[in-house]
Parts: structure tokens; C-alpha cells; sequence
């Protein structure tokens, strides 16, 4: 649903086709010819995640999309390392998220109440050179609170728990309750005049109660999308997940 007068937004994740090219080391398939197949889908932007060990995307794809001139959402951990990165950059938008080497993809979202004296400085330097700020955090009211606090731009809601509660054991699950909490996190986000967005897990069936709440402006989907795209190619499988949306 967006917000009011203005079209839900579609970012596309590219990590995995990154993650194909590295099972055998060789330089393909490439994320930023594909970022481009994204696009003419019909995706509003392209989202990567740079991380610390360089396990899919790197430093030269990052540079290389960044040339696109497609809108860019950098996600990365806040480290010192990343922050040289991101100011040499300047990406339309970083997302900072919690990052652990031996996670399979990220779990959780970012705790800023817990690392606010780390992130309050980190955030001001990344604002001060113009890139606008999100924080990938659990739909909890302290997260939310906090992350306005810091005076981010956008929270990104994590909807992974959303995602993984559809069905406990082939019944239906906690969705609702799960639900509920997204949609309580992104009014009092909106209440404090924080943009939202939301993403993790998402598919193309859980995600359509999603795409209706109103105030989340943008999704953030990449798995699901870059699996579909297996067998009816990258461009056709975000089109289907923009008729998703809606
Ligand atoms: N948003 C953030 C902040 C993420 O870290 C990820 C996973 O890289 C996604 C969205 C996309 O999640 P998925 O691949 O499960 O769609």
C-alpha cells in the first residue's frame, strides 16, 4: 500500500547471483549485468551487502553498480572498514545490519539501544556526506524509538520472523501476531517521522500482507526473487514479484 499517493517501492537483492559466481570462483555470473535484467523488470533499485568476508558481493561489483546509476542501497556492518568504503562511495542509501562470519544470511535485526554510543557518531558521518541512513531492526518499540533517537532516515523493518511463522509444522503459524508487530513498529516509526522500509524472508506469497500496510515505502527482497529467476530468468521473476506487491 505505501504511503499515501505514492507506489510501494521494489528493491531487488543481487547478493545471490554473487554467491553463484563464487561456488566456483569464476566471473559469472556477473550481479551487475543482472542488476541491469533487475531493472527492466521493473525493480526501483538495487540492494547488495557488502560483507566483512567478501563471501559474495565485492569491492569491484560494489564500484561497478554504483556506476549504474541506478538507485543504491549499500548494507553493511558498522565497522571502521565499511565507513571508508561508504564515504569513498557514497551510495544513495546504506543500510547498516548486524553481521556475524558464520550466519548463513542475517539474523536479527541490528540492536541499536545496545550499540547507540557506537552508531550515534557513525550514523552523523555517513548523514554529513549526504548518504541517507537506515537501520535494519526488529519490529520492537525500544528499536524503533532508538533508531529515531539516532536520527536515521529510515528504519528497515526485519520480516524474517514474519516470514518463517506462515506455517509451524505444516499449520498455520503465529503470521498474524508477527504481522501485527510490523504494523505496530511502522506507525510508531511514522509517528516520529521515520520513513520505513521492510525486508528478509519475504516471497512471493507472504509478502502480499505486507505489501499492504500502509506507511512502508519500500521492499527489500532478494532470495526468493534470485531462486525464481532459476527457471523463468531475473527480469521475469521481479515483474512477477512487482505484480505481487501491487
Ligand atoms: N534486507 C536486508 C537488510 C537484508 O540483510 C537482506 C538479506 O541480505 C534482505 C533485505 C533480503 O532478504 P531475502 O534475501 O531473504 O529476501
Amino acid at each position: 500500500m505505501a504511503v499515501k499517493g505514492s507506489k510501494l517501492r521494489l528493491g531487488v537483492n543481487i547478493d545471490h547471483i554473487a554467491t553463484l559466481r563464487q561456488a566456483r570462483r569464476e566471473d559469472f555470473p556477473d550481479p551487475v549485468a543482472l542488476a541491469k535484467e533487475a531493472i527492466a523488470g521493473g525493480a526501483d533499485g538495487i540492494v547488495c551487502h557488502l560483507r566483512e568476508d567478501r563471501r559474495h558481493i565485492n569491492d569491484a561489483d560494489v564500484k561497478r553498480l554504483h556506476r549504474l546509476r541506478t538507485r543504491l542501497d549499500l548494507e553493511m556492518a558498522a565497522t571502521p572498514e565499511m565507513l571508508r568504503i561508504a564515504l569513498g562511495l557514497r551510495p544513495d542509501m546504506v543500510t547498516l545490519v548486524p553481521e556475524k562470519r558464520q550466519e548463513i544470511t542475517t539474523e536479527g535485526g541490528l540492536d541499536v539501544v545496545r550499540h547507540y554510543r557506537r552508531l550515534k557518531p557513525f550514523i552523523n558521518k555517513l548523514k554529513a556526506a549526504g548518504i541517507t541512513v537506515s537501520l535494519f531492526i526488529d519490529p520492537e518499540k525500544e528499536q524503533v524509538k532508538t533508531a529515531a533517537l539516532l536520527q536515521a532516515d529510515f528504519i528497515e523493518l526485519h520480516t524474517g520472523k514474519y516470514a518463517r511463522s506462515a506455517y509451524v509444522r505444516g499449520r498455520p503459524g503465529p503470521l498474524k501476531r508477527e504481522l501485527a508487530k510490523i504494523k505496530l513498529a511502522t506507525k510508531q516509526a511514522r509517528a516520529k517521522d521515520l520513513r520505513v522500509n521492510a525486508g528478509h524472508g519475504l516471497d512471493y506469497r507472504n509478502v502480499r500482507a505486507i505489501a499492504r500496510l500502509a506507511g512502508v515505502e519500500e521492499l527489500n527482497i532478494g532470495f526468493s526473487i534470485i531462486a525464481r529467476s532459476v527457471v523463468v530468468g531475473l527480469r521475469q521473476a521481479v515483474k512477477e514479484m512487482r505484480r505481487a506487491i501491487g
